[in-house]
């Protein structure tokens, strides 16, 4: 089993996961080829998800970025593999990837979370930010026959943790990433942590330059990637040579 932890396996997912051993990952974070454009490398890959069920724990969660008519399509096989709705992220970037000069521009990716097993016993560990503003309320008044005149109308609440939102900004990595549709780690880590226990095993079957991977060894869980295009892996070792960020390549 370990021999698959730790390292993006070159090749084609579906061949990989027939190998892999069952319910060997507790989550599953990826981002398919959409299907969306007529590009060389945006081919929908048949088939994933039915390999994708045997490998995932029983009770376990999977999220897919994906736009809105690539995820709609997704449901019915998802269902067919037992996968359940249980809610949506959006990431907001600061400029989009408009292909289309008469619609709004496109500022924006879903990713979707799948489950299966009961909700109620699915790993999630809630996501607070710390900033939540200090602000003074306004008690109701109380009548003055009551003998409380004007008292206790002003009272100080402290800022504090407030669970993330789910509309999440992050700038998207043109410019700096290492592959064309390089998903930020400040989108990907929230979603390890809510999704993955300490220590426990992600898989990514479409790994592209590897951030899943990266975010999963950043905040101590296992990861398994697999991609099958040789300039992503050469992405991902240019990722680890630059930044020093230890991915293993098989
Ligand atoms: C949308 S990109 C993922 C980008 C990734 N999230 C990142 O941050 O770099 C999808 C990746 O899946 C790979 N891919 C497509 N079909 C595949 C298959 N059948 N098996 C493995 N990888 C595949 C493509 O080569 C591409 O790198």
């Amino acid at each position: 089993m370990n021999s698959w932890l730790d390292r993006c396996h070159f090749g084609d997912c579906r061949e990989l996961m027939r190998q892999m051993p069952a319910a060997i990952a507790d989550a599953c974070i990826t981002d398919p080829p959409y299907g969306d454009t007529s590009l060389v490398w945006d081919r929908q890959c048949d088939g994933w998800v039915e390999e994708m069920a045997r490998v995932l724990k029983p009770t376990c969660s999977l999220w897919v970025f994906g736009s809105m008519r690539f995820v709609a399509s997704l449901f019915g096989e998802m269902e067919r593999a037992g996968f359940k709705y249980a809610q949506d992220i959006v990431w907001e970037k600061q400029n989009g990837s408009g292909f289309h000069a008469d619609r709004f521009r496109r500022v924006h990716e879903h990713s979707i979370q799948f489950y299966r097993g009961a909700w109620a016993d699915v790993f999630k560990e809630p996501q607070y930010t710390n900033d939540a503003r200090a602000k003074v309320v306004r008690r109701k008044t109380r009548p003055t026959h009551t003998g409380h005149i004007n008292a206790g109308h002003y009272i100080s609440e402290d800022g504090g943790p407030r669970l993330v939102r789910s509309v999440i900004y992050s700038p998207n990595e043109h410019g700096n990433a290492f592959h064309p549709t390089q998903k930020p780690l400040a989108i990907l880590a929230p979603l390890v942590s809510y999704s993955v226990p300490p220590q426990g095993v992600v898989i990514d079957p479409f790994m592209g330059s590897g951030s899943t991977g990266i975010a999963a060894r950043q905040l101590g869980r296992h990861y398994i990637g697999c991609e099958n295009d040789p300039k992503s892996m050469e992405a991902q070792a240019e990722r680890q040579r630059q930044s020093g960020l230890e991915l293993l390549c098989a």
